[in-house]
């Protein structure tokens, strides 16, 4: 495993976003790549703050995640401008003065007042393709989002650079610290709240750090996709855990699940060894010229080869697969890009210019249909549920007959198993950032 500092590696990263940059620039005919790093927002008929969240295209540029009101401008030719908010401000915590691995690379000029940034902004905003929210506005400044730019900058953003790679695998082990203690936790009959709050401390990050909220669900709860409910009581019995947490790394993400089942309920472990099982081959198909349409379909069948042999359904794979069925018990996409964000960008894209590949008919769920190519990190997370609502729509469909409806109402209670890893696409063999991780936290 390379765990690399992401300091020595940060300026081969910046002449990457630099040489990508210019490029759109030229393309769109703008003179300037301006930046803004976001504001804060009120909630409604309240006086209190959304949790800030920075604009993705600023924390690619700086491992910056806490600085609103600060603008990052780049001129072709020049040397970055860093324009650095730091009010003073005895109510909040304001931002550390900058410092970092960042720093030497960039002019920054500190402000005190959002409105200070007007003068560091360049002359002409009519030359500037700014990137950012609508709030975003300063003034003449206001976000033009050019298209021409953005598809450039998000088509690129699916090649990881050795900088970003390195903050990832931070976040695979941070996130893996929080998976270690939640099982832990889970063992020891913790509720879904307690085993949250056992996450966030062993990670050290809460929910407005996490990059995305902790899906925890014992027993039938591991049937709800995105189950974020958190229930105070741990039900008993308890059979069954699935946990879908991610951790952050200078704002990058991790998303990583693993689903387990208490000591004694063999079946269901045996289910979710031989999901175990499967993933990691679907990993290891992750191969530059592979396309990730594929590894879906192929995880299909392979999913639907398990839920064979264990007396689920009673037809083919390919059987399941055409008439519907598979798609009932799994119910989501293989998997998505990750980087700066969790579901990260341009996921499908046709090129640098734009343009969509669209999903394979049937497969609504599906975020990513591109080829797979080196520097790409992609999530392969197959999943079986056992959800009554889609179930009935099998029946409905009269498909009722293959299904095995007692083997259903067994595996009902444990709600479903996902495994989900990320991985790097690279010139050779699948480099999963997330398993090593696991082994150096045995
Ligand atoms: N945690 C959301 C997902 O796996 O995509
Ligand atoms: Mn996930
Ligand atoms: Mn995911």
């Amino acid at each position: 495993m390379n765990q690399q500092d992401p300091g020595t590696l940060y300026s081969q990263h910046l002449g990457v976003l630099t040489e990508r940059a210019d490029t759109a620039l030229a393309r769109a005919g703008f003179d300037h790549l301006v930046i803004p790093s976001g504001t804060q927002h009120y909630q409604v008929f309240d006086d209190r703050d959304y949790p800030y969240a920075v604009n993705p295209q600023f924390k690619t540029w700086l491992p910056l995640t806490k600085l609103p009101y600060s603008w990052l401008i780049h001129t072709p030719g020049k040397r970055p401008t860093l324009v650095f908010y730091q009010p003073f401000d005895y109510w909040h915590v304001v931002p550390d003065a900058p410092s970092g691995w960042w720093v030497e690379h960039f002019d920054i000029h500190i402000i005190r007042k959002p409105e200070d940034a007007l003068a560091l902004l360049p002359k002409d905003p009519s030359r500037c393709a700014i990137l950012g929210e609508a709030q975003s506005a300063l003034g003449g400044y206001v976000p033009n989002n050019p298209d021409v730019v953005i598809n450039h900058l998000d088509w690129h953003r699916g090649y990881k650079t050795p900088y970003e790679i390195a903050l990832m695998r931070q976040a695979q082990a941070h996130a893996v610290r929080g998976h270690r203690a939640a099982e832990a936790a889970f063992r020891a009959g913790a509720s879904e709240f307690d085993i949250h709050m056992a996450y966030c401390s062993a990670v050290g990050q809460d929910a407005n750090e996490l990059p995305y909220g902790n899906i925890i669900g014992l027993n039938e709860h591991a049937a709800v996709l995105h189950y974020t409910d958190l229930g105070k009581q741990a039900p008993q019995p308890l059979r069954s855990f699935l946990i879908d947490a991610g951790a952050s790394a200078h704002g990058y993400a991790s998303d990583i699940t693993r689903t387990y089942a208490s000591a004694g309920h063999d079946e269901f472990q045996a289910l979710i060894d031989a999901v175990d099982s499967a993933q990691q081959k679907m990993c290891a198909a992750v191969r530059a010229g592979f396309d990730y349409k594929q590894l879906h379909v192929d995880a299909h069948l392979s999913l639907m080869g398990i839920l064979k042999d264990f007396g689920v359904i009673n037809v083919s794979p390919e059987a399941a697969l055409a008439t519907g069925v598979s798609a009932a018990l799994f119910p989501h996409g293989i998997g998505h890009l990750i980087g700066a964000q969790v579901h990260d960008v341009a996921g499908f894209a046709a090129g640098e210019h734009g343009g969509r590949v669209e999903r394979p008919a049937g497969h609504p769920y599906l975020r990513m249909t591109r080829v797979l190519e080196p520097g790409m990190v992609v999530t392969i997370e197959p999943g079986l549920y056992f959800i009554d609502m889609l179930l009935d729509e099998v029946k409905q469909a009269g498909n009722a007959a293959s299904v095995n409806w007692n083997r259903v109402d067994f595996f009902r209670p444990y709600g479903g198993v996902r495994i989900e890893d990320e991985v790097l696409c690279t010139d050779g063999e699948a480099d999963n950032l997330t398993r090593p991780a696991f082994a150096a936290q045995a």
